[in-house]
C-alpha cells in the first residue's frame, strides 16, 4: 500500500480504538490491498462521534428525537376555503404565474429501498399505469413534460437516489429515453449512507470489507441538494421554489399552482399537503403545533388516546395527515443544508444482516440493531413560515408502499382508475355501465386534470369504452 494509505490507514485505527470499533479491522489481515482500501474510504465516511452519542441515548434507553409533550392540533387551510374562495382563485394565478416565470423545479424522493414491496429494483421502475404498465417514473415524467408544454417553460427535475437505487434508476431514464423529457433537464442525485450499530452500539459490518450502510433518510435529500450543486444551479437559473414529493404516490398534482401560489401568499419558507384523518388507526403521521411551532408526530409515536381523541362534532383531534408533499423556498433550503445538524437522526430498530466475528454471515430473525435516518419533516419547525393546505386524500394521495392489502400497488391502480372515471363524468363523458367497475386509465400527456381533460373532450367527441388508455395529445 501506498504511504498516504498507510497513514490513512494509522488514523482511522486510532480513531476507531477511541470509540470502541476497532472490530472494524478485524479481518484487515486476509484482505486484499484492493479491499483494504474500499474498507478504509468507507470507514473514513463514519461520523465515530454521533455514532458513539446516538448509542449512548440507546443504552439509556432514551426515545430518539421525538416531539415533545404537550402540542397541540395545526391550523391548516381546509380544503373548501382552499380550493372555492377568492384567495383560492388568486392562489392559482399566482402559481400559475410563478411557473410560467420559471421559478419551479421539481425534486421526486426515490432513493428507498422498497423493503415493503419487494420489488427488484428501484420502485420508480414499478409498473402502476392500471392499463398502460406504465412505471411510475414515467407517470411522473409526462406530468412534468405536460407542465412544461402547458406553461411554455423548461422544469428541471431532481431525482433524489441512494447506492440503493441510483444506477438502475439513471439506466432505467436512458433506457426509455426520459420519457420525452430534455436528458440535460433531469439531475440524478444521490443521497449519503450511515452505518448501522448493535445493542452495544458496535458498528455492523455486513462482509468482512464492508461496513454495512443504509441510506441516510428522505431528510438526506437537503445535504444531497447542496454537495451536488442543485442549490447553486437552482439559484443560478432564478429557480427559488422546489416542490418534493415521494416516488411511490402516482396521484401527485406535481407542482401544482394553487398550492405554489398559497405558499407563496402566505410567505411560507415550507409548505405541505394534509389530508384529514377519518380513522383514528391512519398510517400517517400529524402535523402539529409545539411552542409557536409545526411539527410532525408519526404516527408510531402517537399514543392510542392522542389518536382516538375527538372534538366535540366527531372528528379526529389529530387530523391533520401529513402525506409528504412539500414546497421549499430554495433560500431556505440553503439555510438548513448550511448547519449539518439542523435535521436530527432518528433511531430505528431492525434486523440487520452482518457478519460475526468469524465473518460467517447472520441474518438474525429478530431486531439486532439500529438504523437511523433523517426525516425531511423536520425542516418544519426550522421554517419561518409554513403553509399547510388541506387536500382530498382520493383526489391527490394512493402510495405503493405493501406487496398486497392496503397501499399496494392493487389500491393504488384502483383509486388512479376511479379518480380518472370522476375526471371523466365531471366532463359530462358518457360510460359504460356499470361505470364504477370501469377500467380507465388517462395519460398526463392527455389531459393533467380534470379542466383540461374536460376542454379536450369538448372538441373532441371520444367514445369511452372499458380498458381504454387516452393517451396521445
Ligand atoms: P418510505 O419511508 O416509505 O420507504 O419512503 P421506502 O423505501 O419507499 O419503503 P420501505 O419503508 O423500505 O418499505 C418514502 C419516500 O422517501 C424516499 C422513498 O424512496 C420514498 O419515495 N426515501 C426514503 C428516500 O429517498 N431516501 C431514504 O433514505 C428513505
Amino acid at each position: 500500500m501506498a504511504r498516504t494509505d498507510h497513514d490513512t490507514e494509522r488514523r482511522l485505527r486510532d480513531e476507531a480504538a477511541r470509540h470502541g470499533q476497532t472490530h472494524l479491522f478485524r479481518f484487515w489481515e486476509s484482505l486484499t490491498a484492493d479491499r483494504r482500501r474500499a474498507l478504509l474510504e468507507q470507514i473514513a465516511e463514519i461520523d465515530f462521534e454521533e455514532l458513539s452519542r446516538l448509542a449512548e441515548t440507546a443504552r439509556r434507553g432514551e426515545s430518539s428525537e421525538g416531539v415533545d409533550r404537550p402540542f397541540e392540533p395545526s391550523p391548516f387551510v381546509a380544503l373548501e376555503e382552499g380550493a372555492t374562495s377568492t384567495l383560492a382563485a388568486d392562489a392559482v394565478r399566482e402559481g400559475e404565474r410563478a411557473l410560467r416565470a420559471g421559478r419551479v423545479a421539481v425534486l421526486v424522493v426515490a432513493g428507498g429501498q422498497g423493503t415493503r414491496l419487494g420489488f427488484p429494483g428501484p420502485k420508480g421502475t414499478f409498473p402502476i399505469g392500471p392499463i398502460s404498465g406504465k412505471s411510475l417514473y414515467q407517470l411522473h415524467a409526462e406530468k412534468i413534460l405536460a407542465i412544461e408544454r402547458r406553461y411554455r417553460r423548461p422544469i428541471r427535475w431532481y431525482v433524489l437516489t441512494s447506492e440503493a437505487t441510483h444506477e438502475d434508476s439513471r439506466e432505467f431514464f436512458e433506457a426509455n429515453r426520459f420519457f420525452g423529457l430534455v436528458p440535460e433537464r433531469v439531475r440524478f442525485i444521490e443521497q449519503g449512507m450511515l452505518p448501522a450499530i448493535d445493542r452495544q452500539g458496535r458498528i455492523l459490518l455486513e462482509a468482512p470489507d464492508r461496513v454495512f450502510r443504509s441510506p441516510n433518510g428522505h431528510g438526506g435529500v437537503v445535504d444531497a441538494l447542496r454537495r451536488s450543486g442543485a442549490l447553486d444551479e437552482m439559484r443560478r437559473d432564478g429557480v427559488d421554489l422546489l416542490f418534493y414529493f415521494q416516488v411511490d404516490n402516482p396521484l401527485v398534482r406535481i407542482a401544482d399552482p394553487s398550492f405554489i401560489g398559497h405558499h407563496l401568499a402566505g410567505g411560507a419558507e415550507m409548505s405541505l399537503k394534509i389530508v384529514r384523518k377519518v380513522r383514528p388507526e391512519e398510517k400517517v403521521g400529524v402535523l402539529v403545533m409545539r411552542e409557536g411551532q409545526y411539527r410532525i408526530v408519526e404516527y408510531s409515536e402517537l399514543s392510542a388516546a392522542e389518536s382516538e381523541e375527538r372534538l366535540p362534532g366527531g372528528a379526529i383531534r389529530f387530523q391533520a395527515g401529513n402525506i409528504a408533499i412539500h414546497l421549499f423556498s430554495r433560500s431556505f433550503l440553503e439555510r438548513v443544508a448550511g448547519d449539518r445538524d439542523a435535521l436530527p437522526l432518528h433511531r430505528a430498530t431492525k434486523k440487520i444482516p452482518h457478519v460475526d466475528e468469524h465473518g460467517v454471515p447472520v441474518e438474525p430473525s429478530a431486531p439486532n440493531g439500529f438504523k437511523f435516518e433523517r426525516f425531511v419533516f423536520d425542516c418544519l419547525p426550522l421554517a419561518r413560515g409554513v403553509v399547510a393546505i388541506e387536500v382530498a386524500r382520493a383526489d391527490e394521495f394512493s402510495p405503493v408502499k405493501n406487496a398486497t392489502g392496503s397501499e399496494s400497488p392493487e389500491t393504488s391502480k384502483a383509486d388512479l382508475m376511479a379518480l380518472h372515471r370522476r375526471w371523466l363524468a365531471a366532463a359530462g363523458a358518457r360510460l359504460p355501465e356499470p361505470a364504477n367497475r370501469l377500467r380507465i386509465e388517462i395519460s398526463p400527456l392527455f389531459a393533467l386534470d380534470a379542466d383540461e381533460l374536460r376542454e379536450k373532450l369538448r372538441a373532441n367527441e371520444i367514445p369511452v369504452t372499458d380498458g381504454m388508455h387516452l393517451e396521445s395529445r
